[in-house]
């Protein structure tokens, strides 16, 4: 199997204006292997180039916090806040334009799901509830998260401005677009799911006010970021209940989908592991629900190194690009050994235990090479 069995993963694709080669790309990844400040590192230089250099035409950074506020969700994170991370994060984007490839920013507020902040106490979320599960201990994390306050109106505007400077400095550091972290049970799904979102002002109750911290975070990162594109990143899944569901389904959908197509986002990326499976007791899976509503392109992610599968995905009209996380670590190399019929890597659970730093990925392949 070779580049020629996968035609729909091999044909250029744009987003935003941008030409892609084929429509592979990697999927954002939190490593925790910022130095003190929250700088990216010249180990995190490499890590993203390998990327670049295996082929992906477009490498989605891990979440990046956004303010000196409550954003920050874990140790040895970085930011892109100040000018020491702007430049820091600059040195990545030039390592990996050198390779030829693209980058795009993922901003993350980690709202009540904080396990660690550098610069303050306590969480924010949209509603006083505690969140269940447990802190994720491969991101240094450990027992139960704390009980966050809610959100004022005036931190909200707080956070809007800082996800605008954010894109900003993004853009300063050399990025070539932005993907705004809306899923996997951070601070803006935390808005949208009704078992985090009790208010009952104008960000509560119906799907298009849950949805409308999405719109305004959205509208807030394009007024920063002008120039390049700025996607939306949407899950049912958190990082603290992989079983979590939009409580509202295929409803909650249509809301969400319809608001960011009504807003310009630029892309959606939708996470569903695995991408190919159906939602809502339906027969159809979330990216194409996605595609029903949102005009522009669709990224689908959650077990796309199977090629085949992300081959049909594309194929069926659910989506026009896929993302891989765990597929692209194993191998960097993923598109350019698929291309020529090789065999990539797969991926091992020791690589991201039991940290997920790049340090124990390094010693993983060290161990194993
Ligand atoms: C080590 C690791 C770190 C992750 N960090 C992020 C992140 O920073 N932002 C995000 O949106 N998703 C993050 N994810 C989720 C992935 O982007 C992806 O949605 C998930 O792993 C499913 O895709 P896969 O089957 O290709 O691994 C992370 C996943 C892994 C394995």
């Amino acid at each position: 199997m070779s580049q020629s069995d996968y035609p729909n993963l091999f044909q250029a694709g744009e987003i935003g204006g941008l030409d892609l080669a084929c429509r592979i790309v990697t999927a954002p990844m939190t490593r925790v292997s910022a130095a003190a400040g929250g700088l990216a590192t010249g180990q995190m230089q490499a890590h993203y180039r390998a990327f670049a250099e295996g082929g992906f035409p477009l490498i989605i950074s891990e979440g990046t916090y956004t303010d000196k506020e409550h954003s920050q969700g874990y140790l040895n994170q970085p930011g892109i806040t100040d000018q020491a991370q702007i430049d820091a994060w600059a040195r990545v984007t030039e390592a990996v334009h050198g390779a030829g490839g693209r980058i795009f920013q993922q901003l993350m507020h980690a709202g009540a799901l904080s396990q660690h902040n550098d610069y303050v106490d306590g969480t924010r979320a949209p509603s006083s509830i505690q969140p269940v599960g447990e802190m994720a201990k491969n991101y240094f994390g450990d027992g139960p998260y704390q009980t966050p306050a809610a959100l004022t109106t005036g931190e909200i505007e707080k956070i809007k401005a800082a996800f605008s400077q954010a894109a900003e400095n993004a853009v300063a550091a050399g990025f070539d677009g932005i993907e705004i972290h809306g899923a996997n049970g951070y601070l803006l799904h935390q808005f949208f799911s009704t078992a985090t979102n009790r208010r009952d002002d104008a960000y509560g109750g119906s799907a298009e006010n849950r949805a409308r911290f999405h719109a305004e975070i959205l509208a807030a990162v394009k007024a920063g970021a002008s120039g390049v594109p700025v996607g939306m990143r949407l899950s049912q899944m958190a990082v603290n209940n992989f079983e979590h569901v939009w409580e509202g389904g295929a409803d909650d959908a249509r809301a969400l989908f319809s608001a960011m197509d009504a807003n310009g986002a630029d892309y959606l990326h939708i996470n569903s592991v695995p991408a190919f499976k159906p939602v809502f007791d339906g027969d159809r899976t979330l990216a194409a629900h996605a595609r029903e509503y949102f005009s522009g392109p669709v990224i689908a992610c959650g077990g796309m190194s199977d090629a085949a599968a992300a081959d049909g995905m594309i194929g069926a009209g659910d989506a026009d690009f896929v993302a891989m996380a765990r597929g692209a670590l194993a191998d960097p190399g993923w598109p350019n050994k698929i291309a020529a019929g090789d065999e990539p890597r797969t991926f091992d659970p020791g690589m991201t235990l039991p940290l997920a730093t790049l340090d124990n990925t390094e010693a993983w392949r060290a161990q194993n090479a």
